[in-house]
């Protein structure tokens, strides 16, 4: 994302926030910072500390309780990502189906490694993932939170294909 990282947090930003402050008591407003980092995340494809910051203020809490849950959580990102990003699946059960393979065949054909974006930032391959939940499928891989199931090279390169 190129977009320029502002301080304070956005009209829908705060919309959002403000439409999960109502689900709770006004004395629990910090049970709207997963809600609230959603919402910057998808905003700028990452958490700015800036943005991070403007949260913490706005739900009452200390900045450092909002790096805390986002250092915490895998879905976050603390630095900038390409713009989709793929989690390739490990685990036990995809191992023995052939994830690491996939994970892999993605290095190769993106020129890139775990934890990297490509250059031209159209892709970022997440760190290794523990068991994403979709074991039947294995071996599996998330892009942008979506699930794909029972993969192969050719199928991964269908999968590519098509997001562009
Ligand atoms: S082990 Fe890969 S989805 Fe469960």
């Amino acid at each position: 994302m190129t977009e320029m990282i502002q301080k304070d947090l956005s009209a829908e930003v705060q919309e959002k926030v403000a439409d999960w402050l109502q689900r709770f008591p006004d004395n629990q407003k910090q049970s709207a910072v997963l809600g609230g980092l959603h919402a910057i995340q998808h905003e700028y494809g990452y958490l700015p500390v800036i943005q991070m910051d403007a949260l913490a203020e706005k739900l009452e809490m200390p900045a450092i309780a909002v790096y805390e849950v986002a250092s915490f959580y895998s879905m976050f990102e603390l630095e900038p990502v390409g713009e989709h990003t793929i989690a390739v699946c490990t685990n036990l059960s995809c191992l023995l189906r052939g994830g690491e393979q996939m994970l892999g065949y993605l290095e190769s054909k993106l020129n890139i490694k775990c934890g990297q974006s490509t250059s031209d930032g159209k892709y970022y391959l997440k760190q290794e993932e523990e068991c994403l939940a979709g074991c039947c499928g294995a071996p599996m891989m998330q892009i942008n939170h979506v699930y794909y199931e029972n993969l192969t090279e050719a199928k991964v390169d269908e999968i590519l294909d098509a997001l562009d």
